[in-house]
């Protein structure tokens, strides 16, 4: 089976149609949530990933877009954008946010995989370093957990005891690139698809991700899209500025 892993897709559609050209055959999609939230399109992104699939995790910012919970814990700039999506979101989108299931998620199959959007501990946890990652991949609730919430394209590994990040080494930010990892049989895997709309890696293309589990393969892709579109609706939306900015610099 090919799975098709997204996450943080975060209201950014030029993000999400420069992936959806693209994007390799695939069987099923898992998107591991943060559909809205920064960015100035969260409707059109809710029918978007509606489209392409049935499988869905919740994010923190669709929680809080949907008044599902508070903005505790939301920065200043984060609050403003999920009340602005609040006001913006039509009432149908609305309801089916805050409707979306809290993970984790365990998918129909394959057996021994778990959907997270922060950790399988709790659903609102960053696991960005090796000493995060380190409860979950110890004491593992599956084999391979994805999981989002970061915006880190790559993951963690727990081996015979030891445990280290994966990274991908990409080279040009201008093309679309994928890189492939090997699953071992033996070891215990956390895997990042990366982000759709606001990666935080220092590379501003667009990332997710290609599970095919009979081979045992994730590859990861990044893919280039017209990150000025982007910012001109949130600018033109009176979103923080910030929120624009940071696209370019994948920050
Ligand atoms: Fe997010």
């Amino acid at each position: 089976m090919r799975v098709l892993i997204i996450s943080d897709i975060h209201a950014n559609i030029y993000a999400f149609n420069a992936c959806r050209q693209v994007f390799p055959a695939y069987d099923v999609v898992w998107n591991l949530g943060d559909l809205v939230g920064y960015g100035a399109n969260p409707n059109e992104v809710i029918v978007a990933s509606r489209e392409i699939g049935s499988f869905f995790v919740r994010g923190n910012h669709d929680k809080a877009c949907s008044g599902a919970s508070d903005l505790e814990g939301f920065n200043p700039i984060a609050a403003l954008a999920a009340l602005w999506t609040q006001k913006s979101l039509t009432p149908g989108n609305l309801e089916w946010l805050k409707a979306l299931p809290k993970g984790p998620v365990k998918p129909e199959s394959p057996a021994n995989v778990l959907c997270v959007h922060g950790s399988p501990l709790d659903e609102d946890e960053y696991v960005i370093n090796v000493h995060d990652a380190a409860e979950p991949l110890m004491h593992p609730f599956a084999a391979i957990t994805f999981f989002g919430h970061t915006h880190i394209q790559g993951g963690f590994v727990a081996k015979n005891g030891g445990m280290h990040a994966l990274r991908p080494a990409f080279g040009d930010p201008k093309a679309p690139q994928k890189i492939e990892f090997r699953l071992e049989p033996d070891a215990t895997y956390m895997i990042n698809p990366g982000s759709i709309g606001q990666p935080r890696d220092g590379d501003p293309r667009a990332g997710f991700a290609v599970f095919d589990s009979d081979a045992g393969l994730v590859t990861l892709h990044r893919v280039p899209y017209d990150i000025a579109a982007a910012q001109k609706d949130i600018r033109d939306a009176n979103l923080p500025a910030r929120l624009a900015d940071r696209l370019s610099e994948g920050r």
